[in-house]
């Protein structure tokens, strides 16, 4: 019996002792990959803003190093379409909403923090955002304007880039990065092919209406303003339709890119 409960003791011992190693190493290895990770998630953005903006990574150059000397990364008052003045920010101290530099600043988080948090009205929110950040960055390089956005789909949050032309008019690429449609169906908006029908469409007309539409497959008429949606999945173009009129309409970028166009003419 006493020897029963050696063992049964031993046993406990010898299970908690692996668990903490185990605990330990887990840990250790999250903390460690932690920088890692970021670094990863940092280079695939970059890799897809240089991308939407037709700007292939040099041989020899790494992505980091191309992004660095293609763009600039603004912060975007959404409120007044002005840059954020990022010193005045960092004033505000507890209050501040951006606390690091441009490039650090994840639109995502910011939508949680009460500094930064904008509650989008239930008559505007067409794309199922809820709440946002206050701010947003946008990438500028030469030839185009950077513009982050996301939104239901059918099934997912949809997250792309679309790039404009610095006239603030022109749609010169879209990209999503992040999203989970249905693969060959609504899961398309990732195909070259389906992405080709956005370059060169407008966005707002002469008096600034918002033009720019995802039609139904097989429905786009206004060679200026419509996109043609995707065969077999009406839902995710509905979805990427609501995206764009909230992104590009008055409470997204238009007042950024008014601006844009004033400062072209
Ligand atoms: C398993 C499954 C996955 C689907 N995934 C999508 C999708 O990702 N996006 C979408 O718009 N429709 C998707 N659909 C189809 C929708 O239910 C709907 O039929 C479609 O959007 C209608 O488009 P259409 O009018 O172009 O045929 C899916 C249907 C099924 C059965």
């Amino acid at each position: 019996m006493a020897n029963n409960v050696n063992t049964v003791g031993k046993t406990f011992a010898v299970v908690t002792a692996l668990c903490l190693v185990c605990s330990i190493f887990v840990a250790g290895a999250a903390v460690a990959l932690h920088p890692v990770q970021a670094r990863a998630k940092a280079t695939d953005m970059q890799k897809n803003i240089l991308e939407v903006a037709g700007i292939s990574v040099d041989s020899g150059s790494s992505v980091a190093d191309s992004f660095k000397k293609n763009i600039k990364t603004q912060i975007i008052d959404l409120s007044t379409g002005k840059p954020v003045d990022l010193a005045a920010e960092k004033a505000l101290g507890k209050k501040a909403c951006v606390t690091g530099d441009a490039d650090s600043f994840d639109f995502k988080s910011a939508a949680k923090n009460p500094n930064c948090t904008y509650e989008v009205k239930a008559e505007n929110d067409v794309a199922g955002i809820r709440l946002r950040s206050k701010y947003m960055p946008v990438y500028t390089s030469k030839d185009s304007v950077i513009l982050p956005f996301y939104g239901q789909g059918l099934w997912s949050t949809m997250y792309g880039y679309l790039a404009v032309a610095p006239d603030g008019n022109t749609v010169k690429g879209i990209i999503y990065y992040d999203q989970g449609e249905t693969a060959g169906l609504g899961g398309e908006v990732t195909n070259p092919k389906w992405r080709a029908k956005w370059d060169g469409r407008k966005v707002y007309a002469d008096d600034g209406t918002m033009k720019l539409k995802v039609t139904k497959y097989g429905k786009a008429q206004d060679k200026d303003f419509d996109v043609d949606g995707i065969s077999g999945a009406t839902l995710t173009s509905r979805g990427v339709d609501n995206q764009i009129k909230y992104w590009l309409g008055s409470d997204g970028y238009q007042k950024y890119l008014a601006s844009l166009k004033e400062g072209s003419k």
